[in-house]
């Protein structure tokens, strides 16, 4: 059974409050909070004080995915702010091996994100330091956008890859997931379903979240 972190991107920030309500009573397991600079991404979408709140709402897991660049100045300020889990990106990370060590030593779950052109293989001799792998199935930067399908031959490299080494590394799933792919992402290996719009924008969204999480 995977676990579910639905991606507050897509939600209605007017009633932000209201969503975060709705999946406190969803089967929902973490809060996907998406943040962009403008530089990593070519898009800016929220950061720090929208957390802060957000992280008072919920105990669930606050799950921070950090299309940022330099994200070692800001790693501070986020566990500050709540985060349980930090995910980077691989290719704004020249030196991937410190900021893990920093996320860890803050008392965080580490995560590191690859976009869709960079190889699992890259991720090798940081597997056994990392708690998450976030493979991105479309390209950072936006909601809405349809699932890469050689995705599914990323994910299950990385299982093999994981499985090999007797690791827990969790496989996490970001971007264009729906009800139409999901079980297709989880019998290749995935661990953890981000999903945005399929969640937020679908008629009856706790019970969305109960169909991705039952699949
Ligand atoms: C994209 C973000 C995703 C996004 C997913 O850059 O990292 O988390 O919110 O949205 P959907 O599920 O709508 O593709
Ligand atoms: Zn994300």
């Amino acid at each position: 059974m995977p676990l579910i972190a639905p991606s507050l991107l897509a939600s209605n920030f007017l009633k932000l409050a209201d969503e975060c309500q709705m999946l406190n009573e969803s089967e929902a397991d973490w809060f996907h909070l998406d943040v962009m600079d403008g530089r990593f991404v070519p898009n800016i979408s929220y950061g720090i004080p929208i957390i802060e709140q957000i992280r008072k709402t919920t105990s669930k897991i606050c799950d921070v995915h950090l299309m940022i660049v330099e994200p070692e100045k800001f790693a501070e300020d986020f566990k500050k702010a709540g985060a349980d889990i930090l995910t980077v990106h691989i290719e704004a990370c020249p030196h991937l091996h410190r900021n893990i060590q920093q996320i860890k030593s803050l008392g965080m779950q580490a995560g590191v994100a690859i976009n869709p052109h960079t190889p699992v293989n890259s991720l090798l001799e940081v597997l056994s330091d990392i708690d998450v792998v976030l493979i991105m199935s479309v390209n950072p930067g936006f909601g809405g956008q349809s699932f890469i399908p050689h995705s599914i031959e990323k994910i299950k490299q990385l299982r093999k890859m994981i499985d090999d080494a007797g690791l827990k590394t969790k496989i996490e799933v970001d971007g264009g997931v729906s009800l139409d792919n999901a079980k297709q992402i989880v019998d290749a290996g995935a661990d953890v379903l981000v999903a945005g719009n399929a969640v937020f924008k679908s008629a009856d969204p706790k019970q969305t979240i109960h169909q991705l999480k039952s699949l």
